[in-house]
């Protein structure tokens, strides 16, 4: 039976993207497994940035989302990375069975040392911090501490799965089975979700279109998608558009032909940007209004988190128990 586990970084305001990779599979997926972890990863934040008000404002945004859009905290185990001190303990653990010739193979790193490169910087490691570095063993910690099995993704965190099999394998050679090797779910036939510039939608840019918005601020995000610019009446092509990957994001492969017979009879983009409009606001407009009811209710938030916090904080101390045995660190008169 499936063990369920995925986080949202506490970067910024969750959009579309998040939405389409990690939270509306994760919900779906929540109903057939046996447990189900999902938490705001809010000590990830600070690789990204380091906005004290950023990132508590996000926490809120965060956890509402995920209450919005139906997670059950009764039966699902929700909590902030940050409340489960084992999760660091754990990271401190994994870095000594993980290989600093693995972390510079990561992408996130090699990313930061190519714009040095594109600089012409002679420091490759300018302005990367070790967090960025070490990143893939916490997110390991995350997933390893709470046994799971599943990790509902979007395709930008493959390499990091692979990664927390391979350090969980390293640890389990070494000192005894101790860890299972999870899985990344990952849907083959759904991209990432580009942002309104063509690049992957990320909270770190500003290309990203929020998730909860008003109707007329989602309409205008959707307006700003890039096109081309073909008239009405002339062909499109569905490859390379920005706005038909969301179209891939939202629609099934049936409904999906339509849209392709659309773009080959020259629909306008107005016309298809207000298709696209009422599709994303029939699939959200139910949740919109449970979003906004939780952000203006904080207490409510933080008392669901604290009740899943004392489950979770269980579990991990009882992992963290037979890691620290496995590890040579227990009382000296074996009790
Ligand atoms: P961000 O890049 O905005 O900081 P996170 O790193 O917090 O997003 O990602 C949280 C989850 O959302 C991860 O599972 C990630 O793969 C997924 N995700 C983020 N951006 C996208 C995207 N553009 N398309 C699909 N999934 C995404
Ligand atoms: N690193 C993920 C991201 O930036 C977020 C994350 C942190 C996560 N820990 C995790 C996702 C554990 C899944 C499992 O997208």
């Amino acid at each position: 039976m499936s063990i369920l586990l995925t986080g949202i970084t506490t970067s910024g305001t969750p959009h579309l993207g998040n939405y389409i990779g990690a939270m509306k599979p994760a919900l779906e997926f929540i109903q057939d497994s046996k447990e189900s972890f999902l938490f705001l990863a809010d000590y990830h934040s600070l690789i990204k940035q380091q906005d004290p008000s950023l990132t508590h404002d996000s926490s809120l945004k965060i956890a509402s989302a995920w209450l919005a859009c139906g997670l059950d905290p009764n039966k699902t185990c929700f909590y902030r990375q940050s409340k489960i001190p084992q999760i660091l303990e754990l990271n401190w653990v994994l870095s000594n069975v993980t290989s600093k010739g693995l972390l510079n193979r990561a992408h996130a790193y090699k990313a930061a040392q190519d714009i040095n490169k594109s600089n012409n910087d002679n420091d490759l490691d300018k302005g990367i911090s070790a967090g960025l570095f070490n990143y893939p063993i916490l997110m390991a910690a995350d997933i390893l501490i709470f046994n799971s099995n599943k990790v509902p993704v979007g395709s930008d965190q493959k390499q990091h799965l692979e990664m927390t099999r391979d350090i969980a394998a390293r640890f389990n050679h070494i000192y005894g089975e101790t860890f299972t090797l999870p899985e990344a779910m990952i849907s083959d036939d759904l991209p990432l979700l580009l942002g309104t510039d063509g690049k992957k939608m990320s909270k770190s840019y500003k290309n990203f279109i929020e998730l909860f918005s008003t109707e007329k601020q989602l309409q205008k995000s959707i307006n700003k998608i890039q096109t081309d610019s073909l008239e009405p009446g002339e062909i499109k092509s569905t490859k390379d558009s920005i706005l038909f990957n969301y179209f891939q994001a939202f629609l099934d492969s049936t409904e999906l032909k339509l849209i392709e017979k659309k773009y080959v009879e020259g629909a306008g983009w107005g016309d298809l940007k207000k298709l696209l409009f009422d599709l994303v606001n029939k699939e959200i407009s139910l949740s919109r209004d449970r979003y906004f009811n939780f952000i203006a209710d904080p207490t409510k938030v933080e008392e669901i988190l604290q009740e899943g916090e004392k489950r979770a904080l269980k579990i991990a101390e009882e992992k963290m128990i037979e890691i620290r045995e496995k590890i040579g660190i227990k009382s000296l008169n074996g009790k």
